[in-house]
């Protein structure tokens, strides 16, 4: 059998959530391969919203085994905090959860390094989501870093070890940590490590791959977006995990040749949160005018997200890059009203265009998208329910991104709910 993954292809938030949830049942197994709480997945059915962070977005469905694999790094505290609000809305978390022994622990004061690193950068600072995410995978990286598998292995030496490294680091830095404050942080991440003990912690490459040998399927939930890819995204404005396809071998210990699958998913548009460079952002009316209808605030940290027109130069790197089987399109419905619909084709830098997404997009000024503008649907497609009701413009407008991309539109997305779901 092989694993299927879904990713993002742009700069997160296109709506994996959603699609996991949707995609769920065909699995036996749904996995998060990398980041850690700087996501926020949402999932809405039933008249009922709900936003994961660190926990897979197949726990909604029934029967499914859900893996957070060694490439995420867990925050025991906010794993805590959204594991025990799912347990109190009836999902019977400990039986369908399964963690890898081999997940880096965020640490305290790792969110006080990214804090740090940030106002040491000053203008030029990331826009991270103060997770900690940063420091925790530099830890990683320069072999210092705690595992959850470490928790049984004399962990209070080891933390503090850890944490008195990150306080010579602070001090360092001239941001010395307030020590009452870090003094109850600390209570509560024991306290969260005791809760995490009712989990069952597992070796998760075993068992992804005994599934897999036993023929059973399991869908990879990526985090963030291809641009967000500390390799291939808009580097420094980047997170510090693979987010691509690749990640997820290393992210889960899956051989590369048992990926199946590769669904991208993007919205008919482009969003961006945080400082970084963004092409086809829109500064007018239009901007905001996307970012109204499509409710485009942060998940998690409720930031306002920058919106702009798609970005097809973008989108075919991140295919190439993930070797995308499908391609998964969200939120056609924000665009239901607008006359016409801009898709960013080319790059002209230096008076040339180019369709080839560039080393750097930093000068922002350099950049000119060269966009061709097609006839919007000005239909209200949220109601409809299969294929064969969407409106001509709408066809042409698939068969148009179908064409520039090179790669079949399996599911295209008409509203946040599971049902608003439209598979081709
Ligand atoms: P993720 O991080 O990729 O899972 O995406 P987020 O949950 O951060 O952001 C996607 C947002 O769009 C959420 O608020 C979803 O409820 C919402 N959403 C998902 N699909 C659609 C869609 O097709 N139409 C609209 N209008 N909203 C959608
Ligand atoms: P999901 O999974 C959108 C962005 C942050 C910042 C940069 C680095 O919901 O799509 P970090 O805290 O990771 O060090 O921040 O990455 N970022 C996201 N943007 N969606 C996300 O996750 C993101 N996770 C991180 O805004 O620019
Ligand atoms: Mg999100």
């Amino acid at each position: 059998m092989k694993v299927d993954v879904l990713l993002g292809l742009q700069w997160g938030d296109e709506g994996k959530g959603k699609v996991v949830d949707v995609l769920t049942p065909r699995y036996d197994a749904v996995a998060r391969f990398q980041g850690g709480p700087n996501a926020g997945h949402t999932l809405e059915f039933e008249g009922k919203k709900y936003v994961l962070r660190s926990i897979p977005s197949g726990i909604f469905q029934h029967g499914q085994i859900n893996i957070i694999g060694n490439g995420v790094v867990l925050d025991p505290v906010l794993f805590a905090e959204e594991a025990r609000a799912l347990e109190a809305s009836g999902v019977d978390l400990k039986k369908v959860l399964k963690i890898s022994r081999k997940a880096h622990l965020i640490l305290p004061t790792h969110r006080l390094l990214d804090a740090a690193n940030e106002r040491a950068k000053g203008g030029a600072k990331i826009g991270t989501t103060g997770k900690g995410i940063g420091p925790t995978y530099t830890d990683k990286v320069s072999r210092n870093g705690l595992r959850l598998g470490d928790i049984d292995l004399d962990f209070d030496t080891r933390y503090a070890a850890a944490r008195d490294r990150h306080l010579r680091q602070l001090e360092q830095m001239g941001d010395a940590a307030d020590m009452e404050a870090l003094r109850q942080a600390e209570v509560k991440f024991m306290e969260a490590i005791d809760y995490i003990r009712g989990y069952e912690i597992v070796d998760s490459e075993w068992l992804i791959n005994d599934l897999l040998t036993q023929g059973k399927s399991v869908l990879c939930e990526g985090a963030q977006g291809t641009m967000l890819d500390v390799d291939f995204g808009s580097y420094p404005f980047v997170t510090s995990s693979n987010t691509v396809c690749a990640g997820a071998c290393s992210g889960l210990g899956v051989a590369p040749n048992r990926i199946g699958d590769v669904f991208g998913i993007f919205k008919a548009y482009c969003t961006r949160v945080g400082s970084g460079p963004f092409p086809t952002e829109l500064h007018d009316e239009t901007g905001k005018r996307i970012r109204d209808l499509g409710h485009e605030y942060g998940a998690v940290t409720g930031r306002e997200r920058r919106c702009g027109w798609i970005d097809l130069v973008a989108l075919r790197y991140a295919i190439m890059i993930n070797g995308v089987t499908k391609l998964i399109m969200m939120k056609s419905d924000v665009l239901d009203d607008f006359d016409t619909i801009k898709a960013c084709v080319g790059y002209e830098i230096d008076g040339k265009v180019t369709d080839r997404f560039p080393y750097s997009i930093d000068d922002e000024a350099a950049i000119k998208p060269v966009y061709e503008e097609l006839p919007g649907w000005k239909t209200d497609m949220t109601k409809m329910r299969s294929e064969q009701e969407f409106p001509q413009e709408f066809s042409d407008y698939l068969a148009f991104l179908e064409c520039k991309l090179g790669v079949p539109i399996a599911i295209v997305s008409i509203g946040p709910d599971r049902e608003q779901t439209i598979l081709r």
